[in-house]
């Protein structure tokens, strides 16, 4: 198939966490760039809305990512799209704010389980079925500033994305002679629904986050979505195990 470095014209790929916020803006990304999409999370209206709204071909798969059916049904609904080229393990949870010697195994443990361990179960469902196909493949983990910084009373949460990166780096080792490249997205503040929402009522932290900037704002979900596409591409071909920071400039200050 005819296709140029930065299409996904033909390729199918698995977004978990597809019902809003960055999720779903990689799934109108990808769709845009010519990509069917596999959209999983627990919420069916909104997926269905999400898929509605696409210009291509896509499936929803309605589920826990934490939940062990899940990956396989998935990976199943990919099947039926095409040959699996992509997954983007997007799926994560903040659900607490606390110091560490207030965070309880019981918090622990979630946050484990949604962000961490279903990451792994997706990544076993689906490099298979990527190898399978003989023409490699694409995993993008959404990892975080988090995992470099040490964001206050998030311990759980940036432990978390510093192991998913761990994750990129290992897997990325194990299939790269497969053609199967392994990155991880580090996202600063994007301003999802959630996040849009936290800014407006609270003034004091919107300025906080802007001001940590260089580029002197927070970024869109768009701009989180275009370099998913972009590692998803041919034109990543030569890049894997790499943490690729969207974040405006946050992490280059001191
Ligand atoms: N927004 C930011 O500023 C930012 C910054 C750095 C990193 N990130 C990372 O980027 C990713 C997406 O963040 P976001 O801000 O877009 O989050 P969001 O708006 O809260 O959306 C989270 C998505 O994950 C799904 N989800 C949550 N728990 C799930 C579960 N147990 N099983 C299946 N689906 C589940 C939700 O759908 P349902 O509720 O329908 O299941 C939703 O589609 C996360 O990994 C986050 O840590 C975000």
């Amino acid at each position: 198939m005819n296709r140029t470095p930065f299409s996904l014209r033909g390729r199918v790929v698995i977004i978990t966490g597809a019902s809003r916020g960055i999720g779903a803006g990689t799934a109108r990304a990808v769709s845009g760039s010519g990509g069917s999409v596999v959209l999983v999370a627990r919420s069916a209206d909104d997926l269905g809305a999400v898929a509605a709204s696409l210009p291509g071909p896509s499936r929803v798969v309605v589920g826990a990512v934490e939940d062990p059916a899940v990956p396989a049904m998935a990976v199943a609904a990919a099947a039926e799209l095409g040959d699996l080229w992509g997954l983007v393990n997007n799926a994560g949870i903040s659900p607490s704010y606390a110091p560490t010697a207030e965070t309880s195994d019981e918090h622990w443990d979630e946050i484990v389980r949604v962000n961490l361990r279903a990451a792994a179960a997706f990544a076993r469902a689906a490099l298979p079925a990527m190898v399978a196909t003989g023409a490699g493949g694409r995993v993008v983990n959404l990892s975080s500033i988090a995992a470099f910084a040490g964001l206050p009373n998030l311990v759980a949460y940036n432990c978390t994305k510093a192991g998913l990166d761990a994750m990129t780096r290992t897997m990325a080792v194990e299939y790269g002679p497969a053609g199967i490249t392994v990155n991880s997205i580090a996202p600063g503040t994007i301003t999802t629904e959630m996040v849009q929402q936290m800014m407006d009522t609270n003034p004091a932290l919107a300025e906080k986050f802007v001001s940590r900037t260089a580029i002197g704002r927070v970024g869109t979900v768009d701009e989180a979505a275009w370099p998913i596409v972009f590692l998803l591409s041919d034109a990543a071909a030569f890049m894997t195990g790499q943490v690729m920071l969207i974040d405006g400039g946050r992490l280059a200050g001191a």
